[in-house]
């Protein structure tokens, strides 16, 4: 049921990172975490071990009106995942004005898919306002707003906060009040890095959900295909993201306890694929 929003105003902060991270370790207390990617870069599934060769894909569809179900894929971990699939740049020009004619066409399968209780979504958005994002907004549960610690987002943080990046208008500033943020790729013995950090975290106070680490950790899993917790359990950034994740977890809905059992997904729905050369999850 709960919808989370990982968005951003700059591009290049680990909004795809995280997004496939966290997704995964919300895989708790009979949750079934289901990672969309809506961003025509399509790299979400690059996480999950998807091959690049494999381009199919649910929202580079969304004129012709996908059933979604037929998209899901399924990580060898049990997460699911709604690739955006492949798209050219006129297609995806075209994508947006259609998505701004008829909200419906990316609004009715995501009230779909949200429509199971235990299924949470986590929706790894394109950088700065979008269309997709003023359609998740009034649906999302929470926004979560990546940030790298940078002196920039220290000295940007009030216009980060005033929802400049959600969009103009009234709406963008009534949900900018709701926003969460996490910080990324904190180095703590850069003195910049972590004088940032430390500027932006007396700012926000509670409505920062957590910091994450600059670590190699997180290149290392991304150039095996696969998470930062599988392939380096200990790492900080893995410590850093299980935070964030138990974070988010405290502000989600709780689950009710006669939510039923998941029926095991039938393969035509969520199609395995084969884990990469060395992905023996
Ligand atoms: N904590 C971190 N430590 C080290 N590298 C990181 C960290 N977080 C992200 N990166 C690296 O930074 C790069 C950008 O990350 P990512 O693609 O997740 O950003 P993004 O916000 O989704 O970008 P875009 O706006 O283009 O969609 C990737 O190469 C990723 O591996
Ligand atoms: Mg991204």
């Amino acid at each position: 049921m709960p919808l989370i929003c990982f968005a951003s105003p700059k591009g290049g902060v680990g909004k795809t990172t995280l997004s496939a991270n966290v997704t995964d370790l919300l895989r708790r207390n009979g949750r079934i975490p289901l990672a969309l990617d809506l961003d025509p870069q399509n790299s979400l599934r690059l996480h999950f071990g998807m091959p690049v060769t494999d381009q199919a894909g649910f929202c580079a569809n969304l004129q012709r009106r996908p059933e979604w179900r037929q998209h899901l894929r399924q990580a060898a971990s049990g997460t699911l995942l709604l690739p955006h699939g492949a798209i050219e740049l006129r297609q995806s020009l075209e994508h947006a004005v259609a998505l701004e004619r008829e909200p419906g066409l990316l609004a009715a399968p995501l009230r779909d898919i949200l429509a199971d209780p235990r299924v949470v979504v986590v929706a790894d958005m394109p950088p700065g306002p979008s269309q997709a994002l003023a359609i998740l907004m009034p649906m999302a549960s929470l926004v979560v707003t990546v940030l790298q610690s940078s002196a920039i987002s220290a000295a940007m943080l009030n216009e980060i906060e005033a929802g400049r990046f959600l969009g103009s208008g009234t709406m963008a500033a009534l949900f900018a009040g709701r926003l969460q943020f996490v910080l990324n790729g904190v180095d703590m013995n850069s003195r910049l890095s972590r004088g940032a950090a430390e500027a932006v975290a007396r700012h926000l106070g509670p409505r920062l959900l957590g910091a994450i680490s600059q670590d190699d950790a997180v290149a290392e899993a991304l150039a095996s295909q696969r998470l930062v917790h599988e392939v380096a359990p200990h790492s900080r950034a893995a410590e850093d993201m299980r935070q964030v994740a138990r974070a988010i977890e405290a502000l989600l809905p709780p689950l009710a306890q006669d939510a039923p059992t998941p029926p095991p997904a039938p393969p035509s729905l969520a199609a395995p694929w084969t884990a990469p050369q060395g992905g023996t999850r």
